[in-house]
């Protein structure tokens, strides 16, 4: 699927093109049509007028002719239309091509015309009384021209000679000009509008690509975080209200579940602890009769998994309330290990930490809580002979918290399906852990990152800022 940006630029340079091409066609067929239609207009106009003022007779060639008066006042007549009208030379020749009289001075009484402007063909069309036309040209200086060619006829009808008119298109010139200029100019719009198109469509595509980043993290259960292009006025700005809008939602429902749930689990607890009461009276009467005394102990095995359920849930429903003191890193850890001591002792673990000295803004219990739900984890899934290895790094001001262990390790499609709440691969889980872990790091403005193999190893990497005011002076390695 293209991008927004590629689109308005795909459907901006389609606009622009088809733009290029009327403009093109406009001024090429168009105007230039139209001027040398009007041209050939004026001229004809002009040669229809001056054509009735030549006599059949005063087309002559013989040696002395260029010296009468009927020549020169030819030639005066024909010098006043072309001043008059503007006119860049006029020829008169006889049918057989020869020239009787030039203007321009090129050709001599008597001379061949030999320009092929006018063939044979045209001769005959002529001599039919058609006014002939040549198609625009360009002559010897570069000047666009267009000739006009008049029969001359004698009473009797009898054709006698060609009158040639010559006039140029200068306006041509100026048209092309135009269309030069209009050419820079439209490369400049392009360039320009190109830019602002460009950021236009990067104005809009922004906003949408880091909302839609926001609802992947909202999918991913962080409903804390920001919400950017909240106060714009436009579309973006609707969207992004909404997007907060539905966080807000989707937290207060969170609140309500966890309260929901929190009452069920306490309703549950009161007659667990009664039916635990009753079974402890129940032991203690029948101490005698070992079957029913195996009976009870089974029974309360299970009302002791049930209440361990329970209280997982109720502590899973609170909410979390953090409260950030400052505390230490190692502190913290050491707390989580003393914790784990009993459940550490049950396999031989080989366990190292190396974790710097650094201060972090945490709320001590509940941090000790995330650390150990991971560290558990670790120690249930690492065989008898395990290793778990938990590092500490600083980078950027931020403490990389690493649990490392090799245990059975997790599958890549479950990378996400561990942190939500009651999903679990054990028998005696309640799948809460990992999602509590969740919930605190993120109160603490910290991330979580995991990474691991099946049946090698599983790396929990918690990423917390550290206290900044203590920074550098509390950080040095063990
Ligand atoms: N270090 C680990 N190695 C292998 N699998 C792990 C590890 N940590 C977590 N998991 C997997 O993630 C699942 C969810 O863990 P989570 O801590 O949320 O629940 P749980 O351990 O099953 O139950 P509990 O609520 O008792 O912690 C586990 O069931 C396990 O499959
Ligand atoms: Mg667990």
């Amino acid at each position: 699927m293209k991008s927004i940006k590629i689109r308005i630029l795909i459907i901006f340079l389609i606009l622009l093109g088809s733009l290029i091409c009327i403009q093109w066609y406009f001024i090429n067929y168009f105007i230039k049509d139209t001027l040398e239609k009007q041209l050939i207009n004026y001229i004809t106009d002009i040669g229809k007028a001056s054509v009735k003022t030549i006599k059949p007779n005063m087309l002559q060639i013989f040696p002395g002719f260029t010296e009468t008066k009927t020549f020169h006042k030819l030639k005066k007549d024909l010098r006043k239309y072309q001043t008059d009208f503007n006119i860049d030379n006029i020829i008169l020749m006889t049918p057989e091509k020869r020239v009787v009289v030039d203007l321009s001075g090129m050709f001599k009484n008597g001379d061949e015309y030999l320009f092929i402007d006018i063939n044979k063909r045209q001769l005959v069309s002529l001599q039919g009384g058609h006014i002939k036309s040549s198609s625009l040209y360009k002559n010897m200086n570069n000047i666009y021209c267009e000739n006009i060619y008049f029969p001359i006829f004698d009473k009797n009808k009898d054709f006698k000679g060609v009158m040639i008119l010559f006039a140029s298109a200068k306006y041509f010139h100026s048209l092309m000009n135009f269309q030069k200029k209009l050419s820079y100019l439209f490369v400049v719009i392009i360039i320009l509008s190109g830019l602002l198109l460009y950021l236009l469509a990067h104005s809009i595509s922004k906003p949408v690509v880091q909302l839609s980043k926001l609802v992947d993290k909202i999918g991913e259960g962080e409903l804390n975080a920001a919400v950017p292009y909240k106060s714009r006025k436009d579309e973006i700005g609707r969207l992004a209200k909404n997007i907060k809008d539905m966080m807000d939602k989707i937290k207060s429902k969170n609140i309500f579940m966890r309260r929901v749930s929190a009452g069920i689990a306490h309703e549950i607890r009161n007659p667990l602890t009664a039916i635990k009461g009753n079974l402890m009276l129940i032991k203690r009467a029948i101490n005698t009769d070992p079957r029913l005394l195996e009976m009870v102990n089974d029974n309360l095995r299970e009302v002791n998994s049930l209440e361990n359920l329970v209280s997982d849930f109720m502590n899973y429903a609170k909410s979390i309330n953090i409260e950030l003191k400052s505390v230490k890193a190692n502190d913290v850890i050491e707390r989580s290990l003393q914790e784990m001591q009993p459940l550490l002792k049950q396999k031989a673990i080989k366990l190292t930490d190396d974790i710097p000295k650094c201060r972090l803004l945490a709320d001590f219990d509940y941090l000790k809580r995330a650390f150990v739900n991971i560290i558990k984890n670790s120690i249930e899934a690492v065989k008898y002979s395990g290793e778990i290895n938990i590092i500490g790094e600083i980078r950027k001001g931020k403490l990389y918290l690493i649990f490392l262990d090799n245990g059975k390790g997790i599958d890549e499609e479950n990378f996400t399906t561990i942190f939500e709440p009651f999903y679990t691969s054990k028998s005696a889980g309640t799948g809460l852990g990992l999602s509590i872990v969740k919930e605190i790091i993120e109160k603490h403005y910290g991330k979580i990152e995991l990474s691991s193999e099946m049946n090698k190893f599983t790396k929990i990497t918690l990423i917390l800022p550290i206290e900044e005011k203590l920074y550098g002076k509390d950080t040095v390695s063990r």
